[in-house]
């Protein structure tokens, strides 16, 4: 379960009775992917830069790992106001957003800086989140699947099957996301069954389904547990219900 902050909260204080407030709920109820647990749930938090060194500081008392919403692709140079994946790893990020329909829509992200910044992402040894979904103009017309596809390609242009093992996917409809539309749990189920088999046919079978895929967009603690019933969804990319301690807590412990 990850929960994307965005340009939120306003102060470092806020970021911290933020943390504070999620690690008194979770206590030590969260633990790495690699725990034998079945009930294992990992959770991560991606703070806005600034607050990284803070937050997890906090946080990591309860097993929560901390990521970076973004980097840029080069190691470093004349790039204001960007940060390097070795500056957000240097803080001890594990995860980064790469593609995030924010980054693409606001801040230009095509499809060949997504994929250099996945690259990057795993040659410093930290894993992307990439981020792929269709807008309201492409869902009305029904070419969801050709575009999530052609993301896929796209942004996972020479990544090796290899490296596929430490990528995770966000399945987020440009739609849902911020609009209280969440995704029927049907639907998002066959969206991620159809990406598989794109998986499956850019990689192989065993890449297909061990990709872990999340959904995200206008997740909630009502819409949870439906969502997280489905076979084909590993975890959810949380917005705005990740900027209350007890709605993410709640989608953490997601029934
Ligand atoms: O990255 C997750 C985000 O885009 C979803 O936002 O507010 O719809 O949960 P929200």
């Amino acid at each position: 379960m990850a929960g994307n902050w965005k340009m939120n909260p306003a102060t470092e204080q806020d970021a911290m009775d933020l943390s504070e407030s999620l690690t008194k709920l979770l206590g030590d109820e969260t633990c790495p992917i690699d725990d034998e647990n079945p009930l294992c749930t990992e959770v991560v938090v991606f703070p806005p830069h600034p607050f990284i060194s803070k937050v997890k500081e906090v946080v990591e008392d309860a097993g929560i790992t901390i990521g970076a919403q973004s980097i840029y692709f080069e190691d470093k140079g004349a790039y204001t106001g960007s940060v390097s994946a070795s500056m957000v790893k240097s803080l001890g990020c594990e995860y980064i957003l790469c593609g995030h329909s924010e980054r693409r829509q606001t801040f230009g992200d095509d499809d060949q800086a997504i994929n250099r910044k996945v690259l990057k992402v795993l040659d410093s040894g930290m894993k992307p989140i990439l981020c792929i979904g269709e807008s309201k103009a492409e869902y009305d017309l029904n070419i969801k699947n050709e575009v999530c596809a052609m993301q896929l390609s796209k942004d996972l242009a020479n990544v090796t099957k290899e490296q596929m093992k430490e990528v995770v996917i966000a399945y987020e409809p440009v739609w849902a996301i911020g609009t209280g539309l969440v995704c029927a749990a049907g639907d998002a189920n066959e969206t991620h069954a159809f990406l598989r088999t794109v998986l499956a046919r850019m990689y192989d079978d065993d890449v297909a389904q061990e990709t872990r895929i999340q959904y995200g967009g206008s997740v909630t603690p009502d819409s949870v547990d439906e969502l997280m019933a489905m076979p084909e969804i590993d975890g959810c990319l949380v917005g705005g219900a990740s900027l209350d301690a007890d709605k993410f807590g709640r989608i953490i412990n997601f029934k």
